[in-house]
């Protein structure tokens, strides 16, 4: 009798286990996009690509030379959130950043605003330089760099 009990005792035991690690695991759609992988080579110099990654924008930037130049050149003493150009792009040539002002949410607009190069955010007026960099307006932090690397010249994944 008692080892019955124990048996029944244990099966239950076993399915209330499954259930929470079954419930607890991601789906198969959530797992699909925790990572994603981009090509770059088709991304032209001077152009920003929009990708969708966890539901949100990406930006991936295809950064000329003086544009380059000019991030690397500005005087972090004028910056409110202080980064270096080095510090926010693993490569130069390649700015990877959310595209989700940090004011309150709303997306920016590539290659406007006041900082050439950068990025607008028209809701409420804020400027980021062309290193995601907050420069003007009411926004307080720098655009946020997603987890990524490369996989070589001209793939990155995302996550
Ligand atoms: Fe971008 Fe307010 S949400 S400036």
């Amino acid at each position: 009798m008692f080892s019955v009990a124990c048996i029944t005792g244990l099966y239950g035991c076993k399915a209330h286990l499954l259930h929470y690690v079954l419930f607890c695991m991601p789906s198969r759609d959530i797992l699909a996009e925790a990572q994603l992988e981009v090509k770059l080579n088709g991304i032209p110099e001077g152009k920003v690509l929009v990708v969708k990654w966890r539901g949100k924008p990406v930006f991936i930037y295809h950064r000329s030379q003086s544009i380059i130049n000019q991030e690397r050149a500005v005087n972090l003493s004028e910056l409110r959130d202080p980064e270096t150009d080095n510090d926010r792009a693993k490569r130069s040539e390649w700015l990877i950043v959310m595209g989700i002002c940090t004011h309150l949410g709303c997306v920016p607009i590539p290659n406007a605003g006041l900082i050439p190069g950068g990025f607008f955010c028209p809701c409420h007026g804020s400027h980021f330089d062309a290193a995601g960099r907050i420069r003007k307006g009411p926004a307080m932090t720098n655009l946020e760099i997603p987890e990524y690397s490369f996989i070589d010249d001209n793939n990155i994944i995302i996550g």
